[in-house]
């Protein structure tokens, strides 16, 4: 190598690398990363990277996206934005667990195998408990009793061998439990009784909603691109009406929209056409549905409540955390019943401090990390420091 490279490889552009690093500054917590780890494994092909963002509440738990990124540094980058995302989540869920997420680069329909898998587990293994996996898109059930054969450190298990199984079932319920909240909030009572609620995307979990809403005697709008999804719910639910897509959904008079289906569900578009329809509160399933920063103050100035995602979808977090202690369905749906709670309290407090809802639980899981982590200061006789 000539000395002009060395110079041009030793001084890169600052990138990603400088996000992982990021600490505080002026006072602000920055939103680095504790670690990251890249795994390669060249006889099964495994690419993989775990992302761990904080163990400040306990020991990282996020699950593993196994998709086919157009660029390794794509794949880096939701492994960063996915990790925080789950730190907030589990410190907001009330679960003693930091955040973290993993992604496994490839097509998971033409690259998954067990060796793969197993690879991964080994990897995940090596972490002894600063991470602990879970499902994610492209994973499943069968893909974590895979890893499980590497590791102890994975939850999301099927039933027959100890997991919790789908959680989508809580993460169903978790939604219902905020948008109850949010009825509270904006009504006065916490039900969804004679209000017309919209439920874009009825696959796993939106179907789980729709049920939950009509028995709670709501009126209940669908759409989906799925007719297989929609036949499913008319066939439970014959007195659902359907729309043909979610333009239709935000103009059919809807007192709750509920958005399960894709990320960014709620860009400038959508914002403007929620209040010219006159909806008062936003509450679903989707991650990551404010599509970019200023969605959330847009929404609260044309006085639509927004329950955060992060917040309201956490049930199937809390299913899966339950699961590393032996799973008990009442007791994690005991804790799911919690978001309720939650979810006033985030609207209590954005109300109190003159800020949208979404800064507000931002804020409350920020303190919860800050002052539990903090107990590690007093020293335990016998027990290793922290
Ligand atoms: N499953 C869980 O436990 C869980 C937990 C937390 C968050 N989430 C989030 O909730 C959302 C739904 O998850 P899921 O597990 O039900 O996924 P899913 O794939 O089973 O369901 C999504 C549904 O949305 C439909 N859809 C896709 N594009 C659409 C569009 N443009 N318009 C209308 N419908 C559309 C799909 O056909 C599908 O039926 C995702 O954003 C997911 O990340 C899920």
């Amino acid at each position: 190598m000539t000395d002009v490279q060395t110079a041009s490889a030793t001084h890169p552009a600052p990138g990603v690398l400088s996000r992982i690093f990021r600490t505080e500054q002026d006072g602000v917590p920055g939103d680095g990363h504790e670690q990251v780890v890249l795994c390669h494994d060249r006889s099964s092909g495994l690419k993989a990277i775990i992302a761990i963002h904080s163990t400040a509440l306990g020991p990282a738990l996020g699950g593993t996206r196994f998709f086919q990124y157009a660029t390794e540094e794509e794949a880096l980058e939701d492994a960063l934005r996915l990790s925080r995302g789950m730190s907030y989540k589990n410190a907001l869920a009330g679960l003693d667990l930091g955040g973290g997420k993993a992604v496994i680069i490839g097509d998971p329909n033409k690259d998954k195998n067990e060796a793969m898998l197993r690879a991964y587990g080994r990897f995940v293994e090596s972490l002894r408990g600063r991470y602990i996996t879970a499902c994610d898109v492209g994973t499943y059930v069968q893909d974590m009793d895979v890893i499980a054969r590497e590791t102890e450190f994975v939850t999301g298990r099927s039933p027959e061998n100890g997991g919790a199984g789908d959680s989508s079932i809580l993460t169903a319920f978790g939604v219902f439990q905020g948008m109850r909240a949010s009825a509270q909030a904006r009504w006065g009572q916490p039900t969804l009784r004679g209000k017309r609620v919209g439920v874009a995307g009825v696959g796993k979990v939106g179907h789980y909603l729709v049920s939950h809403l009509v028995a709670d005697g709501a009126t209940v709008v669908i759409t989906d691109v799925s007719e297989a999804a929609v036949n499913r719910v008319r066939a439970a639910h014959p007195e659902v009406e359907v729309v043909a897509d979610t333009a239709a959904l935000l103009q059919a008079s809807l007192d709750v929209y509920a958005p399960c289906a894709l990320g960014g569900a709620l860009d400038d578009h959508t914002v403007g056409a929620l209040g010219a329809a006159g909806t008062s509160v936003v509450c679903g399933a989707a991650n990551n549905q404010l599509a970019h920063p200023g969605v959330e103050k847009d929404l609260a100035d044309r006085g639509i409540l927004y329950a955060p995602d992060y917040l309201v979808n956490s049930g199937g977090v809390i299913q899966v955390a339950d699961e590393i202690e032996g799973f008990n369905f009442e007791r994690a749906k005991n804790k799911a019943t919690k978001i309720f709670d939650t979810t006033l309290e985030i609207f209590t407090r954005a109300t109190a401090d003159g800020v949208p809802p979404a800064v507000a639980a931002d804020r409350l899981a920020e303190k919860r990390m800050r002052e539990i982590s903090a107990l590690r200061t007093i020293l335990l006789p016998g027990a290793r420091r922290g």
